[in-house]
């Protein structure tokens, strides 16, 4: 009988250890498994390159993000900014990205001008699959460091914000 009872004990904490380990190992998974939305790598397919007219910036939703034509150069970036994370617009008056918060300035390009931000705007990769544009959200650069001036040029009229 106390043999039985051994027994009995012992098989319990087994499998009470074994279910244990089993909804440990469930949790983590459950926590650590990589999102079915990011199993597409966060590519976006934004249609034909030439949709994207020099001087313009289009804001793309699904990625939270814009892309810019400068000077036949497109860039993706990032629509948070660099400075606090507030959505960056695009002033079509000046041609520059201008954050309402604390009057940070970038170039259509996303390059700083001036304001309290660490550096121009970050941005995602682009690549051209197809003759079909796309962006990959799930990897961010960030943007260039102050000095780059490689597409600055004159406003193209008043600023939106009052920021200069
Ligand atoms: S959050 Fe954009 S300048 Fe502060």
């Amino acid at each position: 009988m106390a043999m039985t009872r051994r027994y009995l004990l012992r098989t319990g904490w087994k499998l009470g250890g074994g279910l244990l380990a089993l909804a440990a190992g469930w949790t983590s998974w459950e926590l650590l498994r990589p999102l079915a939305t990011a199993g597409a790598s966060g590519k976006i397919a934004l249609g034909s390159p030439a949709n994207f007219k020099p001087g313009t910036a289009t804001f793309v939703n699904q990625g939270r993000l814009w892309v810019s034509n400068a000077d036949g150069h497109l860039f993706a970036l990032s629509q948070k900014c660099p400075h606090l994370g507030c959505r960056v617009p695009f002033c079509e008056s000046s041609g520059r990205f201008e954050c309402p918060c604390h009057g940070s300035v970038f170039d259509i390009a996303g390059e700083w001008i001036t304001g309290p931000s660490p550096r121009g705007m970050d941005q995602h990769p682009l690549t051209v699959e197809n003759d079909v544009l796309v962006v990959d959200t799930s990897k961010r650069i960030n943007g260039p460091d102050h000095g780059a001036a490689n597409f600055l040029t004159a406003p193209l009229g008043p600023a939106c914000a009052g920021n200069g």
